[in-house]
């Protein structure tokens, strides 16, 4: 009887040991991609698609599967931001979107469906959707707001032909010589907020990206002390036709690269939507690869920190249990 609880406790810790945190953080990778060498990946494999052919403003609806690590941010069960997955535990998306709405027990993340608002006898997208963990909102600079939040999922997301996670590379460079780069959203789709209509799906919009002198000359003609720092970027098209709006925010301004699509802008402001000469501002992914590396990592690596003394206790303990009486 009087050993029965130290028993249990311990095949408690030695499970916690040995199975450590179940889904915890993928290790950063090197890419294999030819003369790219130094660039870090978050998680491999990544920026994946099956070849699908086929404000957001000026777009086009979209095709299950274009954009598999399109997430919807739910609070209290419907859209309300968008997001991007970055691994089997880990979502990308907007400091913004949550306000004052930080409990992460209202939020949830759909993935998987190219509809917003599935109906209520499409099983699979409820199956879909997945609890936060964690809601962690970028505080690198406690003087400067970055607009980048990490969600922790608190179960594992199994991947699919529907569900990919996308790559984020460490790279200082933006964008080299203008690849091909999208938004993707279930914004509203004109800054006078034209809802998204029925069956409520995914849209895709082709933007080209500014370089940051050129965003900086275009806003300030309308707001003389706008700053437009490197830790954003602007994107969109010069004539308008192009944007994000709300409801967009959140959501991955992705690149093809190579072969491969990469995030590389959060959508996070803009004056309007699809106004001329003001393009949409995205956070800079790539500048902030370390806070994202370094808070995916140190948030799953708790335990294996733990790792070790728990070992020790438990061996410890199991020798003076089974001690010859
Ligand atoms: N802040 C908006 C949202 O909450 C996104 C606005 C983007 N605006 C733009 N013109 N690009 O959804």
């Amino acid at each position: 009887m009087g050993v029965r609880i130290p028993m249990l406790l311990l095949v408690w810790l030695l499970v916690l040991v040995v199975l450590g945190e179940p889904g915890s953080p993928e290790e950063s990778r090197t890419s294999g991609l030819k003369n790219t060498t130094s660039i870090r990946l978050l998680s491999m494999p990544c920026g994946h698609r099956n070849e699908i052919r086929s404000l957001i403003v000026g777009g086009t609806e979209s095709v299950r599967g274009r954009w598999p690590w399109q997430a919807s941010l739910r609070l209290r069960k419907s859209h309300h931001c968008g997001g991007s997955l970055l691994s089997h535990r880990w979502v990308l998306t907007a400091a913004h979107c949550f306000g004052k709405f930080l409990d992460p027990a209202k939020w949830t993340v759909q993935l998987g469906q190219l509809t917003s608002k599935p109906s209520l006898w499409d099983r699979k997208a409820y199956s879909d959707r997945y609890r936060v963990k964690d809601i962690i909102i970028n505080s690198e600079n406690t003087k400067k707001f970055h607009d980048l939040a990490l969600l922790r999922l608190a179960s594992s997301v199994t991947y699919s032909k529907y569900i990919q996670p996308i790559c984020v590379r460490s790279s200082t460079s933006t964008v080299q010589r203008q690849p091909s780069c999208w938004v993707t959203g279930w914004g509203v789709l004109q800054e006078d907020l034209k809802p998204l209509p029925p069956p409520y799906h995914l849209r895709e919009v082709q933007v080209t990206v500014l370089n940051n002198s050129r965003c900086y000359e275009l806003f300030r003609r309308v707001f003389f002390h706008l700053f437009i720092s490197s830790d954003v970027f602007c994107a969109g098209a010069e004539d308008g036709s192009a944007d994000t709006c709300r409801g967009d925010s959140g959501g991955p301004l992705v690149c093809n690269m190579d072969g491969l699509w990469y995030q590389i802008g959060v959508v996070s402001w803009g004056v309007g939507c699809g106004r001329p000469s003001l393009p949409g501002v995205y956070t800079n992914v790539t500048r902030h690869y370390n806070w994202i590396e370094s808070t995916m990592t140190l948030s799953g690596a708790v335990r294996r920190e733990l790792a070790p003394p728990l070992l020790f206790l438990t061996l410890h303990w199991a020798r003076w249990l089974l001690r010859p009486t």
